[in-house]
């Protein structure tokens, strides 16, 4: 049925890669299941159109599914493919790669060089951060920014990352756990923390055990896609 809701309230973290997509991009969501964060949006109006991708047919199909309820499907394309495969050099200038393992992201990355070029990318990855951080080092990438986001029991990075010369070493750190993670929380740098389930009594912003804000979208990733 046809939703004429003007808005779909994301999760935190998928909100946070949203606020790093810039108005007016052309933004490819890789990995897209349901498509909210690229439906989102469109829907408020900050980018014209998008394209979803997703390799598999089951989180396409879901995310025609959402595009059909807010009358999206003329303004979102849906594309089935590996990474950034059907998506030509010039058609995004923003991609985002969220809820994947961080070595997956990079295999995408790695098959698309032409995201050095004026792209910027919006990852999120769930686990191999370090990894994901030294290929971009190692591969002409640089780290504009991160965050570190919680949402229920977990804490999520994103980096924002584009081509260029990168000025900081890959996150010596990174390899810290909850005790980076609880860093992160108050404040101090993405740098510190991983994402890793957060120590006993860390702060759950979202009420006791609550995983997802109340008639958010886009919780806590499945474990699919995860390498
Ligand atoms: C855990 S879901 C994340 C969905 C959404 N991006 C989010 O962050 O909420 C991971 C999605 O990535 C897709 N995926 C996994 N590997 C992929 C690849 N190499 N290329 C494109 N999509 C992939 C899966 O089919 C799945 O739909």
């Amino acid at each position: 049925m046809r939703n004429n809701e003007k808005t779909i309230p994301l999760t935190p973290r998928l909100r946070a890669a949203a606020d790093w997509v810039p108005s007016g991009a052309r933004l490819c969501d890789v990995g897209t299941d349901h498509a909210f964060l690229p439906a989102a949006l469109v829907l408020e109006g900050r980018i014209p159109s998008a394209i979803a991708s997703d390799i598999r047919h089951g989180p396409l199909e879901r995310a025609q599914a959402t595009l059909a309820r807010y009358g999206l499907t003329d303004r979102v394309q849906t594309r089935l493919c590996p990474g950034l495969e059907a998506i030509q050099p010039g058609e995004a200038d923003a991609v985002s790669i969220c809820g994947m393992g961080g070595e997956m992201i990079l295999h995408i990355l790695e098959a698309a060089p032409w995201t050095r070029e004026g792209v910027r990318l919006i990852l999120q990855p769930q686990r191999s951060q370090p990894e994901l951080r030294r290929w971009l080092w190692d591969h002409g990438y640089r780290i504009e920014a991160e965050k570190v986001i919680c949402e229920g029991p977990r804490w999520y990075t994103l980096l924002l990352a584009e081509g260029g010369a990168q000025t900081m070493p890959p996150d010596p750190l990174a390899e810290r756990t909850a005790v980076g993670a609880a860093a992160g929380a108050r404040g101090i740098p993405a740098f510190f923390a991983r994402e890793e389930r957060s120590p006993a009594g860390a702060a759950e912003p979202f009420g006791a055990g609550g995983r997802t804000p109340r008639g958010s979208v886009g919780g806590e990733p499945s474990s699919d896609g995860l390498d």
